[in-house]
């Protein structure tokens, strides 16, 4: 897997993105931190769970708190989230080094209005100097700041029928593509990487109740 990359899934509801993100954590194995506004990622044994950012903060500002989620490579959910204490968890993501940062339904936290101050627009633009990957998943890539997409290295389709999200994707790899982005299957993604390939691919059954 590659490291210190920002991934962007954008796609239709319902198509597998989420569970996409819980694969490339996996594959990623570093400790993660999961903003999750929407309340989609289940208990798991490696799993914490924070009901607001003020409780995440008491934790990871803890020295053998921060030991036992390097050691263990756990995964910290973070929920009860909105703008304001998005903007708090990503100051504190930004001061962390060699994890993963992980955001569901970024158009809620980086909206294409998103400015420079944003400790989010600095993760985006200097958290690779901190080893932080970035992962986000998105309906719309329209509704995301163009901060985010223009720094991303890996998106991810999967079927879309906006016509603003075909022309990006025409506009980025080639008409033929948004040909296969129109009628991908549920639980398919077309992904572009940082080389500019596509690769399509689906995330099986199998691989979905593994993670
Ligand atoms: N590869 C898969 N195989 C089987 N079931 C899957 C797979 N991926 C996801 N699912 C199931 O399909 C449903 C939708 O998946 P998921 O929540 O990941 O989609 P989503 O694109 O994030 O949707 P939304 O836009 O609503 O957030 C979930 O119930 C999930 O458990
Ligand atoms: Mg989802």
């Amino acid at each position: 897997m590659i490291q210190n990359k920002i991934y962007s899934i954008i796609g239709h509801k319902g198509y597998g993105k989420t569970k996409l993100t819980e694969v490339i954590i996996t594959l990623n194995n570093k400790p993660t931190i999961i903003a999750d506004p929407r309340y989609q990622y289940e208990q798991k044994e490696y799993r914490r769970f924070f009901k607001s950012v003020g409780h995440f903060r008491k934790y990871i500002l803890n020295s053998n708190n921060r030991r036992e989620f390097y050691r263990c490579k756990l995964e910290l959910v973070v929920n009860g989230l909105d703008e304001e204490s998005f903007e708090e968890l990503a100051a504190l993501v930004y001061k962390m080094r060699n994890i993963s940062f992980l955001v569901d339904e970024i158009d809620m936290f980086a909206p294409p209005s998103m400015t420079r101050k944003a400790s989010f627009y600095k993760l985006i633009h200097y958290g690779r100097h901190n080893q932080i990957d970035i992962i986000t998943t998105s309906r719309r890539s329209a509704n995301i700041s163009r901060n985010l997409t223009s720094q991303t290295d890996v998106v991810i389709y999967s079927r879309v029928r906006e016509p603003n999200d075909k022309k990006y994707i025409k506009d980025y790899i080639g008409k033929e593509y948004v040909e296969v982005a129109e009628i991908l299957k549920k639980f398919h993604f077309l992904m572009i990487d940082e080389n500019y390939k596509a690769h399509i691919f689906e995330v099986t059954k199998k691989v979905a109740d593994l993670v």
